[in-house]
C-alpha cells in the first residue's frame, strides 16, 4: 500500500487556502444544524403544548381508533393470548383454575371504589365529560357493582360457575374514548326483543353452526337487558369502571367443541365479522378425559 509520507500529509493542512475552506465548511454545518434543531424543538414544543393528556385529539369516525366498538370476553389467558378456547374437564378444578383466576383478576378493579360514586336515577358518566372544561371540580366516575353477578351464580364461591359446569363468560365493549351508545331504531331484533330495555346495550349469544346451536343449551344473560349506558362515554379518568355483562351457559353438551358468537345491540353498533366489530367469537369445550 502506498502510504502518504507524514511530512507530505501535514503539508496539505498547512496550505492556508485549504484550511480556510475547511473552516468555512465546518462553520456552515454548525450554523445549519443549530438552526435545524432549533426549528425542530420549536415545533415539537408547540405541538406538545396543544396536546390534551386525557382526551386524544384523533378519536371517532375516520381515525385509527375508530368509532365502532369491538367486543372482548373473559376468561382470556395472558399466557395463551391467541387462544379463544375455554376448555376444561367437568368437576376437575385443576383443569379450569386458570380461567377462574383470570376472571378474578379481571374483576378485581371493581372492588376498588375510590374515586367512584353511586350513580342513581339519571346520573351518568356523561355529566363528567360534559362538565369537563367547565368546572375544575370533576365528578368521580360511576361505580359498577358486581352484586347482580354474584346473586345469579357467577361468584368466587362457585368458581364463576365452572365448578357446576355452568361457566360464566364476561362480555364488554372495547373502550373507545368519547363513544356513546345510541338507542336502537325501528323494530327491535327478534333475538333480543324479550330482554331489551331502553338505555341498555343488549347482548345475544348463540351457536355459530347448526350443530353448535343444538349443543349450546340454555344461555342466561346477567343482567338480562345487558349493559346500562350510564357508564358511557369512556374518558380517561381516575378509576373508570368499565361496564360489563355476563352470560352463563347452563347446560352445555359435553365432549363436543361448541363455537359461540355473541353480538351487542345498540343503534350505533355494527356487526362485522371480517373486522370483528360488534361481536366476539370463542369456543367452549367440556370434555370427560382420562388424562
Ligand atoms: C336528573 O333528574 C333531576 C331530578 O331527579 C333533574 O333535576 C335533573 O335536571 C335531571 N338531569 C338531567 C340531565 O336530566
Ligand atoms: C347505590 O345506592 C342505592 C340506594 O341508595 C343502593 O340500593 C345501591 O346498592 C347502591 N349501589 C352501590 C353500587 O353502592
Ligand atoms: C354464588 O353462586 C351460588 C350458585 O348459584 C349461589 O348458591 C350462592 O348463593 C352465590 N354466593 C353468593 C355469595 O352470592
Ligand atoms: C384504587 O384506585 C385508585 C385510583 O383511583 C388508586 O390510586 C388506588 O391505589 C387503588 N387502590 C387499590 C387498593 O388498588
Amino acid at each position: 500500500i502506498d502510504l502518504v509520507p507524514m511530512p507530505q500529509f501535514f503539508e496539505v493542512f498547512s496550505n492556508k487556502i485549504f484550511t480556510l475552506r475547511i473552516a468555512k465548511l465546518i462553520g456552515f454545518y454548525v450554523v445549519f444544524y443549530t438552526c435545524l434543531s432549533a426549528i425542530f424543538f420549536l415545533f415539537l414544543s408547540l405541538y406538545l403544548g396543544t396536546l390534551d393528556y386525557e382526551i386524544p385529539r384523533f378519536y371517532g369516525k375516520g381515525t385509527v381508533i375508530g368509532n365502532k366498538p369491538g367486543i372482548g370476553y373473559q376468561p382470556w389467558l395472558i399466557d395463551d393470548p391467541d387462544s379463544t378456547l375455554i376448555k376444561f374437564i367437568p368437576n376437575k378444578r385443576s383443569s379450569y383454575a386458570h380461567y377462574v383466576s383470570a376472571i378474578k383478576e379481571y374483576l378485581a378493579k371493581y372492588e376498588n371504589t375510590t374515586n367512584t360514586r353511586n350513580c342513581t336515577g339519571n346520573e351518568s358518566n356523561l355529566e363528567i365529560v360534559r362538565d369537563w372544561k367547565l368546572t375544575e371540580e370533576r365528578k368521580p366516575a360511576c361505580r359498577f357493582d358486581l352484586k347482580i353477578f354474584k346473586d345469579f351464580g357467577c361468584n368466587e364461591t362457585n368458581d364463576f360457575g365452572f365448578a357446576e359446569n355452568k361457566p360464566c363468560v364476561v362480555l364488554s365493549l372495547n373502550r373507545l374514548i368519547g363513544w356513546m351508545p345510541t338507542e336502537l331504531e325501528g323494530e327491535i331484533p327478534k333475538e333480543i326483543s324479550d330482554r331489551y330495555q331502553k338505555g341498555f346495550i343488549t347482548f345475544n349469544c348463540y351457536g355459530v353452526h347448526d350443530w353448535d346451536k343444538k349443543n349450546i343449551g340454555e344461555i342466561e344473560y346477567i343482567p338480562s337487558a345487558g349493559i346500562d349506558i350510564r357508564f358511557y362515554p369512556y374518558a380517561v379518568m381516575p378509576n373508570y369502571h368499565q361496564p360489563i355483562t355476563m352470560v352463563k351457559f347452563n347446560n352445555l353438551i359435553k365432549n363436543v367443541l361448541i363455537k359461540v358468537e355473541c353480538r351487542a345491540y345498540a343503534g350505533n353498533i355494527v356487526h362485522d365479522i371480517i373486522n370483528r366489530l360488534g361481536l366476539v367469537r370463542f369456543e367452549i369445550f367440556l370434555h370427560d378425559s382420562i388424562e
